[in-house]
């Protein structure tokens, strides 16, 4: 684990680093994030980020290793309209993946879904996605058959009270 990299949630004045990021991702990774290999931050994401929409939280990790203003990984928890569960989603970028920060990232999405309350986690990926697959086992999920898409796997785990 590198110790100067940094995790803290993002606020509207990220937007740009972030769409550069994701511009930035190679096709593969992109594609492994949002199952298309689109350019950039979906419009709604990129709106929720700029209004502050309470029912996400954006987590970037940084690092002064990096260049000035880069965004080394991205995460993201998305609470449903109910409080009761949170989906979570994250992405390294290319050169800084398999040094420990998708895991830290991972961790710190699930405590904030904790704070907010939250009963239940869930993530989707890629049932080729031999990495994502390993961390979201190591962190607690169970990995099953998605019920809408056969090229994707549902992960749930739940969520103990924050204390
Ligand atoms: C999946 C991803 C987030 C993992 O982040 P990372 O920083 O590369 O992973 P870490 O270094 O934190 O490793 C976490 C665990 O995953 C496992 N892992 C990492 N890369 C792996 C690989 N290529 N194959 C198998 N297991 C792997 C390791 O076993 C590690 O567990 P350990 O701590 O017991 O060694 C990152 O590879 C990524 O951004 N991929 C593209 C986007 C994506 O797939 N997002 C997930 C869908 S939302």
């Amino acid at each position: 684990m590198d110790p100067t990299i940094r995790l803290r949630d993002a606020a509207a004045a990220d937007l740009d680093a972030l769409q550069r990021f994701v511009a930035a991702l190679s096709p593969h990774t992109r594609r492994q994030r949002f199952f298309v290999p689109l350019a950039e931050l979906p419009a709604p994401l990129a709106r929720a980020l700029q209004v502050s929409d309470p029912a996400h939280r954006f987590v970037l990790a940084e690092s002064p290793q990096a260049a000035p203003g880069e965004i080394l990984g991205w995460g993201l928890l998305v609470a449903d309209p109910s409080g009761a569960q949170g989906e979570l989603a994250l992405v390294v970028g290319d050169r800084w993946q398999g040094r420990g920060l998708g895991r830290r990232l991972l961790v710190r999405l699930l405590g904030h879904a904790r704070a907010a309350g939250l009963r239940e986690a869930v993530i989707e990926t890629l049932r080729s996605n031999q990495a994502m697959r390993a961390l979201a086992r190591r962190c607690g999920f169970q990995l099953q058959h998605h019920p809408e898409d056969a090229a994707l796997l549902l992960g749930r785990r739940a969520l103990a009270a924050a204390g």
